[in-house]
């Protein structure tokens, strides 16, 4: 392996943590340096990595030191602080969504082609035990051909422990946009792209009160439809029902379920990167739970960088990533999709397709490059 790719962060919010730590565990990548519009908490989320520059977003982007830029900034911003580090000739790792709505999507794929760079965008969730190994069990025929799906995700809001979740209710926001990315993305990488859907949605409330923090008690503007069902039509015929809300308390639905000819998955969380996938196949009695057999082992927020960044290297000319930009760009363009088909009543034809990312072997974090087929 050459030289770790040095990352410049802008966002030093609520889950900058969690990438800093995986960061740390990766070779492949060094933190060299972060930017937030707060300097105050960009200091105060460094703190336990001395040596780390706290910048200016303005001088983050002019850093020639700066490789790639991990954007951890609020949905609103995501695509006004991709479309500068792609001006400014850096490679970019995006928090989902990849930008607030399909068209500022578009702008920043095209940027970046037109500028020879690279674009990822969480979630990288996928890329661990739990998602690989049920689409290997998927891609090995265990249940044979797969014909529908079921993905729910209740709660009743994040505004209970956020302690700014304004971002939750505005555009960019809701529970499609904020948890659909981490069911669809797992629904494409194991069904493939999608070609139609159909919705119906709503909201309950016009204000939600956040429950913790310095503004514990404020009320916030509600701006998105806030339960939000649909169906999606895979271009392979599968059919996904997907139910993403923040106005049940609760569920005992499994995250996923993948339903073949000849049997049927229950697929872990996908907002983690591991947990147990169930079988239960045609012929026999109850369910048994697949060992991990594929995927990478203890992973982080941040290995879709690592990912990224190995792409690069392995690659000439880099290749598209796995947590890549056309499959955040297609996933972003089917909630779109889903909430306009919900508005009309019509049904939406998807104008975007993807390919289904490469899988990822059975490995551990510290291995190095995962060679890209
Ligand atoms: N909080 C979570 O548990 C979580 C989990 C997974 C993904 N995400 C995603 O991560 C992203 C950030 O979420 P968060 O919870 O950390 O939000 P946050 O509000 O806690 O932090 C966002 C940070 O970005 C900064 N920022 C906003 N606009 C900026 C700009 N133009 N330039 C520089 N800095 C700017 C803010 O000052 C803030 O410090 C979102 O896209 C969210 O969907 C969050």
């Amino acid at each position: 392996m050459g030289e770790p790719v040095n990352v410049g962060v802008v966002g030093c919010g609520a889950i900058s943590a969690q990438y800093f730590r995986t960061i740390e565990r990766l070779p492949q990548v060094r933190l060299v340096a972060v930017a937030d519009l707060d300097l105050d908490r960009a200091r105060e989320a460094v703190r336990p990595y001395p040596g780390t520059d706290v910048l200016s977003v303005a001088e983050l982007m002019a850093d020639p030191r700066v490789d790639v830029v991990l954007n951890l900034t609020v949905p609103a911003a995501h695509a006004e602080i991709a479309l500068r580090a792609i001006a400014a000739g850096k490679d970019v790792y995006c928090e989902k969504p990849l930008a607030a709505n399909v068209a500022d999507a578009a702008r920043v794929l095209r940027a970046a082609a037109e500028a020879g760079v690279r674009v990822g965008c969480a979630p990288d969730t996928v890329l661990g035990t739990g998602t690989q190994t049920a689409r290997k069990a998927i891609d090995d025929g265990l249940i044979g051909r797969p014909v529908a799906a079921t993905a729910t995700m209740m709660t009743p809001g994040h505004e209970r422990w956020h302690p700014n979740p304004d971002f939750y209710y505005a555009p960019g926001g809701g529970p499609l946009l904020d948890m659909g990315p981490y069911y669809i993305t797992c629904l494409v990488t194991l069904l493939g792209p999608v070609a139609t859907v159909v919705g119906a949605a709503g909201r309950t409330r016009a204000k939600r009160t956040i429950g913790s923090g310095p503004r514990q008690g404020e009320e916030i503007p509600v701006n998105v439809d806030t339960h939000v069902t649909g169906v999606l039509v895979h271009a392979s015929g599968a059919l996904s029902t997907l139910v993403m809300s923040f106005d049940g308390v609760a569920t005992r639905s499994p995250n996923i379920e993948v339903h073949g000819e000849k049997g049927s998955l229950v697929v872990p969380d996908p907002n983690h990167f591991d947990g147990a996938v169930l079988a239960s196949l045609l012929g026999e009695e109850g369910w048994r739970e697949l060992p991990a057999a594929a995927g990478y082992v203890e992973a982080g927020r941040g290995v879709g960088l690592a990912d990224l960044a190995s792409a690069g290297l392995d690659v000439a000319g880099g290749a598209e990533p796995r947590a890549g930009g056309s499959l955040a760009f297609h996933v972003l363009d089917v909630m779109e999709s889903l909430l306009n088909a919900a508005r009309s009543g019509a049904a939406v034809t998807i104008a975007s397709t993807c390919e289904r990312p490469p899988p990822v072997g059975l490995r551990s974090l510290g291995e190095g490059p995962d060679g890209m087929p």
